[in-house]
């Protein structure tokens, strides 16, 4: 594709992988943007820039087709970390993409915005959301944010829920949330080309057999997941859920265990 593709995050983990993984499977006109500049080679186009800052998302969003918004606090931070970074960071961007009349946006919402649903209840794209920490709930926002902007200003959008991509799965719940750098491209590639979107809600998992996830509308836009996390034969826990009962009655895991000041009995 030569369409000019923005990547936020780019000096990130997912972001950078992106970054590559788009270039090797034909995306020749990529852009990369960060807070910071790091791992990115002579020959890759990047620009520096705070979503923070809407003169800095208008720069970096001209003549931009579609963006992989990948650029964010990853975990829970302090309520105004998220808010400035996230919330309005998000803002930002699909502000400066409906002035620069961008078409398309991918962003990476996660399973924290579902976190506070219980590990036996199945999810599909429609079920609710149910954030469990202020990092879910810029999430929640975001994917809010990209519906309106799709009926609004009919930008295209694409949330994934990322469950856990990492190289390989490193613990039991990740048996239930890994996606592989592989398939997290694929849907990336089907959130800019696929020719009927409108606005789209998809689980960022593998083929995993103990998935909480009915992934069902990923694979009607396309999406057939190579890898799973059914191969790796994990017993334990993570070092945070050892000992953390909450955590494992929730998708979400130490995300909703951490400042808890609720009652558990009424997150049904
Ligand atoms: N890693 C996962 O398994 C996972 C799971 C669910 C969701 N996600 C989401 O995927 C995205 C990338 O996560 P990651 O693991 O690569 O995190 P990361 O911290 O490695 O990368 C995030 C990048 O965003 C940049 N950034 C932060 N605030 C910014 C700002 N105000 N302006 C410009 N750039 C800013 C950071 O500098 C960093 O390079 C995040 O949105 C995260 O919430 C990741």
């Amino acid at each position: 594709m030569k369409k000019k593709i923005l990547v936020t995050g780019a000096s990130g983990h997912l972001g950078g992988m992106l970054f590559k993984s788009l270039a090797r499977i034909g995306y020749s006109n990529l852009l990369g943007t960060d807070l910071k500049k790091k791992n990115i080679q002579k020959k890759e186009k990047f620009i520096l820039g705070n979503l923070k800052n809407i003169k800095d998302t208008l720069k970096m969003t001209k003549g931009v087709y579609a963006i992989v918004h990948f650029g964010a606090i990853p975990i829970e931070d302090t309520q105004q970390n998220i808010l400035q970074n996230n919330i309005i960071g998000t803002y930002n961007l699909f502000e400066a993409a409906r002035v620069n009349k961008v078409k398309r946006i991918i962003f990476a919402s996660s399973n924290h915005a579902i976190g506070f649903h219980r590990r036996t209840t199945r999810l599909n794209e429609l079920s609710t959301q149910r954030p469990d920490s202020h990092y879910g709930l810029s999430k929640a926002f975001g994917e809010d944010l990209s519906r309106f902007y799709a009926d609004k200003f009919n930008i295209k959008s694409m949330c994934i829920r990322i469950g856990s991509c990492l190289k390989v799965p490193e613990d039991r719940r990740h048996l239930s949330t890994w996606i592989s750098y592989d398939d997290l491209t694929q849907l990336v590639d089907i959130g800019i080309k696929h020719k009927s979107m409108h606005h789209e809600i998809v689980y960022g998992a593998s083929k995993n057999k103990k998935s909480w996830w009915n992934n069902s509308r990923a694979y009607k836009l396309g999406y057939k997941p190579k890898d799973s996390a059914d191969r790796f034969n994990l017993k334990s826990l993570s070092k945070n859920e050892y000992k953390d009962k909450m955590a494992l009655l929730f998708q979400g895991g130490v995300f909703t265990s951490a400042n808890f000041k609720g009652n558990i009995k009424y997150i049904k």
